[in-house]
């Protein structure tokens, strides 16, 4: 528990800095609802808010869309455009395609495995580690961050 909560204060921090500056890409503002999502199952994870289905279904549904366009949102064009965020994608996600498709494959799984099992507290704090998890290490190897 101790761990999860660290992974998750790792994630949503790092966010919280950039949600003052606009989205510039399709990209970033999937990984803004993202960050949304794995904010509320956390805010519940933690105790800070009372379990609730719905609001679980909601942010699930937020992160399975995610998972659906990841394969389509970093187009070759996007390659060479400058970065002006504060995060901006390695260019391993072009040059590492298949490591890249191995981290999505990972992440949607992650995702359609809490779909399926979270039902109540218990089962949220272990599927929000998982999905945690999946943020943090796809970041770790595609995702840059300038200053
Ligand atoms: C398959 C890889 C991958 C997965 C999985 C992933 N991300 Fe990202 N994330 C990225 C990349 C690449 C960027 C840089 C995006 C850009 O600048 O277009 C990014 C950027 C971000 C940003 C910064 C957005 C901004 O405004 O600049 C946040 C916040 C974020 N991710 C949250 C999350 C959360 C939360 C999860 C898990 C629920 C997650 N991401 C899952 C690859 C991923």
């Amino acid at each position: 528990m101790r761990l999860l909560i660290l992974i998750l204060a790792t994630i949503i921090t790092g966010a919280g800095v950039v949600a003052a500056q606009d989205a510039a890409t399709p990209g970033q503002s999937q990984m803004r609802g993202n960050n949304d999502a794995i904010a509320a199952l956390a805010a519940m994870a933690k105790g800070e808010k009372p379990y609730d289905q719905a609001a679980v279904d909601a942010a699930i549904a937020r992160l399975e869309e995610c998972a659906r366009k990841l394969p389509t949102l970093y187009p070759e064009s996007l390659k060479d455009a400058p970065a002006t965020t504060r995060f901006s994608p390695s260019a391993k996600v072009w040059d590492d395609k298949a490591g890249f498709t191995a981290q999505i494959t990972g992440f949607a799984t992650a995702v359609a495995d809490a779909k399926a099992k979270v039902k109540n507290i218990d089962t949220l704090n272990v599927s929000v580690g998982a999905i945690g998890k999946q943020c943090g290490d796809c970041h770790q190897t595609f995702r840059v961050r300038n200053g």
